[in-house]
């Protein structure tokens, strides 16, 4: 089968053995794929991504070829009695091109059109945003597997719909490919807040903000650092909604996103130092700023700084992405395992070991291991000649929760994210509710301790108090500390007890 003299040459040449190199392995790996179930996200990069870019390259050098040849040809450097570039289908030669060519371009534009859908879906995947640059990726991506969006992919928060928001965050997405292969990426990485898709774009597709949300009960187990690991149980009544369903979201903690009320605040680009605040009641278009006047004196935050709307992403701010911190997964793990919570002093061996930061992951585990088992064979070596067996698989049981919650090559731990719900390790509500925020009037973004929820019950587990749940306990501090959890942000003592 004879082709155009057009086509003899080498950059022609070169364009066929890549693009049938290409598409062979293309093929190779399809069959990998699909008949032997190889489920790789690298496999897939090279299938859907790697090995058609590298098809279409060789389909682009083989006409340039073609057309380099034929100009040599038509100047006569190599004068033939034949007719350049006529489409005479009588000749062979052109009619076997012609039908080479149309093969191939019927096949590749249906391929196309498979391909790039599979390209879509794949880029658009889980396993390409959170396993292929796993060295960076890890923390979030494991962190993702433990959430309560586990089934939401990243695109569907990180993405979400439309062309503009697709187009952009591809070339995000090369950006950061770039950095990856350069090894250029900061640790830990920076927390996309300013150009993250608005909430009400991602978050309201799924949450139908109007939906009322009733109080939920919310009962925690701690652990205190003595001997005995003194459980104390808190249970909080939460006010997310108003008293009453019927009432929708006029009053509680999702009054905030009521459609009639508008909350714009002034911050810092981290957002965790909030020092103005504007309420608008939309009805009736009456406005009510809110300043600390202390922090508002500061230079670096200046006046200048433009308001943002609140919205979910101003509490709800780890959706999916929650590092918790030390002494929050060994109460858990206390709570979860009463083995562990009757080993003498393991909270407090726990938190002296969790407290260091560590420069890589093995370290962290060798280390964690040393300084709990040295801890007793030091101070209670009696315990750890009779219990020693238990405080070693208590230990793997920490060090797992260790790796779901810190990455120390990414420098990524609790406090390198602030969480903006609560108030016990970061500001979070306290950040507008710390009775500092004053209105014209004198109002005040108020701190009361049953705003937000009502303590229904309190105590050490052997003498809980209870009271019924339309009821409200004082608070009372699990170690006498005095009224300093009055006067004092929780968080300012709370974020560095175990530092
Ligand atoms: C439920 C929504 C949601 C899903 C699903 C989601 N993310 Fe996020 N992600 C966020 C939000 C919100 C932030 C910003 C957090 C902040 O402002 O503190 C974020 C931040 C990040 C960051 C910046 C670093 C950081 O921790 O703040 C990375 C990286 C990231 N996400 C990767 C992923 C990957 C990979 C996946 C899928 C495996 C994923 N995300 C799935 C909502 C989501
Ligand atoms: C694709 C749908 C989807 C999107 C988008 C989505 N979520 Fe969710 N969300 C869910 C599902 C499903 C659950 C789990 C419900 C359950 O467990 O009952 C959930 C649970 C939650 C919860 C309850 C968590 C808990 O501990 O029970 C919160 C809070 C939440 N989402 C906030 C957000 C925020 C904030 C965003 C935007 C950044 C968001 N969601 C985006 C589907 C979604
Ligand atoms: C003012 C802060 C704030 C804002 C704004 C906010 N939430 Fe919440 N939300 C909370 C708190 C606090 C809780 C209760 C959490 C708890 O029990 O620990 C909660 C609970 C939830 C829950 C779980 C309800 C349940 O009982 O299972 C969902 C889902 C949720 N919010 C979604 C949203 C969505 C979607 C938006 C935006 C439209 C939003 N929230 C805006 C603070 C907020
Ligand atoms: C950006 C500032 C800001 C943040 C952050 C904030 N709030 Fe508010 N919140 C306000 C303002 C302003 C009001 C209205 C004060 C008033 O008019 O008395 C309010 C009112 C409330 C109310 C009373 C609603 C009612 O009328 O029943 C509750 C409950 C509440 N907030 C809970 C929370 C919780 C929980 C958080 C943290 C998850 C939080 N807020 C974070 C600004 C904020
Ligand atoms: C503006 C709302 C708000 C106010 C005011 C508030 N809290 Fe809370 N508090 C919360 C939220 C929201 C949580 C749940 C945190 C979470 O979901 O992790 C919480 C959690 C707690 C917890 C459980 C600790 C934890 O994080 O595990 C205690 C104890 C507590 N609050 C006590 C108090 C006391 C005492 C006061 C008064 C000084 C107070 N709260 C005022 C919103 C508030
Ligand atoms: C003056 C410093 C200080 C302030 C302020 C403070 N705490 Fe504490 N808190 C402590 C100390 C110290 C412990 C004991 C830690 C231990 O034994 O592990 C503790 C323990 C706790 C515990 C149980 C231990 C655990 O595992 O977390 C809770 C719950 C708690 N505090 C809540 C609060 C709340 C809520 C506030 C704010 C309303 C607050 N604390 C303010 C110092 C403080």
């Amino acid at each position: 089968m004879k082709l155009p003299r057009s086509f003899y040459n080498y950059t022609s040449y070169l364009g066929t053995i890549i693009s049938v190199i290409a598409w062979a392995t293309l093929l190779f790996f399809v069959v990998l794929i699909y008949f032997f179930g190889i489920d790789n996200v690298y496999f897939d990069l090279y299938t859907f991504i790697v090995t058609p870019a590298f098809i279409v390259l060789g389909l682009i050098i083989i006409p340039f070829g073609m057309y380099r040849k034929n100009k040599k040809l038509k100047e006569g450097i190599q004068v033939s009695n034949e007719k350049l570039l006529i489409l005479n289908l009588r000749d062979s030669k052109t009619r076997n091109a012609l039908l080479i060519f149309s093969t191939i371009s019927i096949f590749f534009i249906i391929s196309t059109i498979v391909g790039s859908y599979k390209a879509f879906h794949y880029t658009e995947s889980v396993e390409f945003c959170g396993k292929l640059c796993h060295k960076v990726m890890t923390p979030e991506y494991v962190a993702y597997q433990n959430s309560p969006h586990a089934r939401v992919t990243c695109a569907e928060c990180h993405v979400g719909e439309g062309a503009d928001f697709y187009v952009k965050s591809k070339m995000s997405g090369m950006r950061q490919v770039y950095k990856y292969t350069m090894g250029t990426w900061p640790t830990p990485i920076e927390t996309p807040i300013q150009n993250l898709r608005p909430a009400r774009e991602t978050c309201e597709k799924c949450h139908w903000p109007q939906k009322f949300y009733t109080n939920s009960l919310r009962s925690e187990k701690y652990f205190l650092a003595d001997s005995a690991n003194t459980e104390w149980d808190i249970v909080l009544n939460m006010r997310v909604g108003a008293n009453h369903q019927a009432l929708g979201l006029t009053g509680g903690i999702h009054w905030h996103i009521n459609p009639d009320v508008q909350i714009d605040y002034k911050a810092n680009t981290k957002r965790d130092t909030i020092y103005w605040v504007k309420i608008t009641n939309k009805k009736t278009g009456v406005e009510t700023v809110y300043k600390d006047d202390e922090l508002v004196a500061k230079p670096e935050l200046s006046a200048k700084m433009e308001a943002r709307g609140m919205d979910c992403m101003d509490c709800h701010n780890r959706p999916s992405h929650e590092f918790r911190s030390p002494s929050k997964y060994v109460n858990e793990l206390l709570a979860g395992q009463n083995k562990i919570a009757g080993i003498p002093w393991f909270k407090s061996a726990a938190m002296e070991a969790l407290k260091l930061p560590y420069s890589t992951t093995d370290s962290a585990k060798t280390e964690i291991k040393n300084k709990i088992v040295k801890f007793y064979q030091e101070k209670y070596p009696d315990l750890y000649k009779k219990s020693g067996k238990e405080i070693l698989l208590a230990i793997n049981d920490v060090e797992t929760e260790y790796l779901k919650n810190a990455f120390p090559e990414m420098k990524v731990t609790y406090s390198a994210y602030p969480r903006h719900i609560g108030h016990l390790e970061t500001n979070g509500c306290f950040r507008c509710h710390n009775n500092k925020f004053k209105s014209p009037s004198g109002k005040v973004i108020s701190k009361d301790c049953n705003l937000c929820h009502t303590i229904v019950a309190q105590g050490k587990s052997d003498s809980i108090k209870y009271i019924g749940i339309n009821g409200a306990l004082g608070f009372i501090h699990p170690i006498d500390i005095g009224d300093a959890w009055k006067e004092t942000n929780c968080m300012e003592c709370h974020n560095q007890l175990y530092q």
